[in-house]
């Protein structure tokens, strides 16, 4: 769960160090640390793996888990590459700077002169300009522009199938030099490696159409992570159980990658579902699109406000037809499930009903990180339980620290909280006289 903690460059913070040792002090069986940028390039408070000068932080962090959960808690990072996408210009903005003037406009406006060109389309009406315009600029208009896995005819882009094996390979290997347990591919929602998996990718290169052509890249990277690391250091991926968009990917897709990620030698499969770009709602001028704001943002992290079902188990039907599916093969693969899962009964009957053999859980563990400790010690009254509204998710989209809404503004006056914006940046301890007593 990106929490926003780390530095402008990337590196672990004092926050970045309280905020999992917060967790490691429930004691949870693994925590998969945040999405982490594998390349060498800025992207604001985003935490980073992509060069040696990331490993020192990021062994500080492995020690803080280790220490605070007395070594109870396995530690893995989850691996990420995400392509570029800008935030939405305003009309003159981007048809005085960043529309590219091509030999359509010339065209269409029956002019050479680019400054003219430019010119005429800012005194065109909405319905005109956009007979001017393709699809594909309308869209940088109206939400920003964003590349795709598709664009090949972007050398960077086309490129990636050469480039990205290598470069989760380094992050992997320094994964396993700062003391990690494992890496966590990013495989899911709206980022590089999930869009290569996605249906809509028609690449011809033989990196996309097919299900076999989607999966090739997820594999070559699998390999080439496979081949850096120590055979004991643990490779496992997020992927989507469904992209829960038109002409999306859909359960049937999941169970192929799912089976060719068991045949791989993948140590663990997690479900998430949903979080794309192709279903968000329009930015306001100055944001970029948020993948979480359609309906497939809405099922990634479904909250109590949509619909009769509620937000609990919401992946739980999916992650059963997979997870059924590899077993059919033959393949012992452990698989996660995740999303909307909040006590103890829910999480058990899944997996005693074959949904999953690991749960796993983002809010409510924000919501209580003791809650592990808590059901284990049979006080699973004591439990804060998530409200699923979503706060937290509010301030992941504007890249504000991200806290919860039941723990941040409690006992502000307490000495040594770390407050910022009036808000406390760990929750409360379990109070050590509740702790003792059991
Ligand atoms: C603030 C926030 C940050 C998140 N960051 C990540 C992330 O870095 N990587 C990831 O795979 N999922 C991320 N997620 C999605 C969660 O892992 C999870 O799939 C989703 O919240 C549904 O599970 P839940 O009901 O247990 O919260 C994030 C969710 C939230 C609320
Ligand atoms: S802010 Fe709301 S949705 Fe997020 S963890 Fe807390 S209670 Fe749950």
């Amino acid at each position: 769960m990106v929490p926003w903690r780390a530095s402008e460059d990337g590196l672990v913070t004092a926050r970045v160090l309280d905020w999992y040792e917060r967790f490691a002090r429930g004691r949870p069986g693994a925590i998969v640390v945040e999405a982490t940028g594998i390349r060498d390039v800025p992207s604001g408070p985003l935490l980073r793996i992509g060069h040696e000068r990331f490993v020192p932080g990021l062994s500080q962090l492995v020690e803080r888990v280790r220490e605070a959960s007395d070594g109870h808690t396995r530690l893995f990072i989850q691996l990420i590459d995400f392509l570029s996408i800008r935030r939405r210009p305003t009309r003159e903005k981007f048809l005085t700077q960043f529309l590219t003037i091509t030999d359509a406009h010339r065209a269409a406006l029956s002019c050479c002169d680019e400054g003219e060109i430019r010119a005429r389309l800012l005194a065109l009406d909405d319905v005109a300009l956009r007979q001017v315009l393709s699809e594909r600029e309308c869209e940088a208009l109206d939400h920003g522009a964003r590349e795709r896995v598709t664009d090949l005819h972007a050398p960077a882009i086309r490129d990636l199938p050469q480039v990205l094996p290598g470069l989760f390979a380094d992050a992997a290997l320094r994964a396993q030099q700062a003391g990690f347990d494992g890496v966590e591919l990013h495989y899911a929602h709206a980022y590089t490696m999930a869009s290569f998996l996605s249906a809509r990718n028609d690449r011809d290169d033989g990196y996309g159409g097919t299900v076999q052509g989607r999966v090739r890249l997820p594999l070559e990277v699998f390999r080439a992570v496979r081949a850096r690391v120590n055979g004991s250091f643990v490779v496992g991926a997020r992927f989507l159980s469904d992209e829960i968009i038109a002409s999306g990917s859909s359960v049937s897709d999941a169970s192929f990658f799912a089976a060719s990620f068991a045949r791989e030698g993948f140590d663990f499969l997690s479900l998430s579902r949903g979080g794309k770009f192709e279903d968000a709602k329009q930015p306001k001028v100055g944001t970029a699109a948020y993948p979480y704001t359609g309906e497939s943002g809405w099922e990634c992290m479904p909250t109590i406000f949509a619909d009769s079902r509620g937000p609990f188990s919401r992946n739980a039907d999916a992650a059963a037809q997979i997870r059924a599916h590899v077993r059919g093969l033959g393949f012992a693969t452990p698989v996660v499930v995740a999303g909307g899962i909040a006590s103890l009964a829910q999480a058990e009957a899944l997996l005693e009903n074959g949904t999953a053999d690991v749960v796993a859980a983002a809010r409510q563990s924000l919501a209580d990180p003791d809650w592990f400790l808590k059901l284990q010690r049979g006080r699973g009254e004591d439990v804060r339980r998530c409200a699923f509204t979503n706060y937290c998710e509010g301030l992941d989209q504007m890249h504000k620290p991200v806290t919860c809404k039941l723990w941040d503004r409690v006992e502000l006056d307490a000495p040594g909280i770390d407050i910022h914006d009036g808000r406390r940046m760990t929750a409360p301890a379990w109070p050590r006289k509740e702790d003792s007593d059991v």
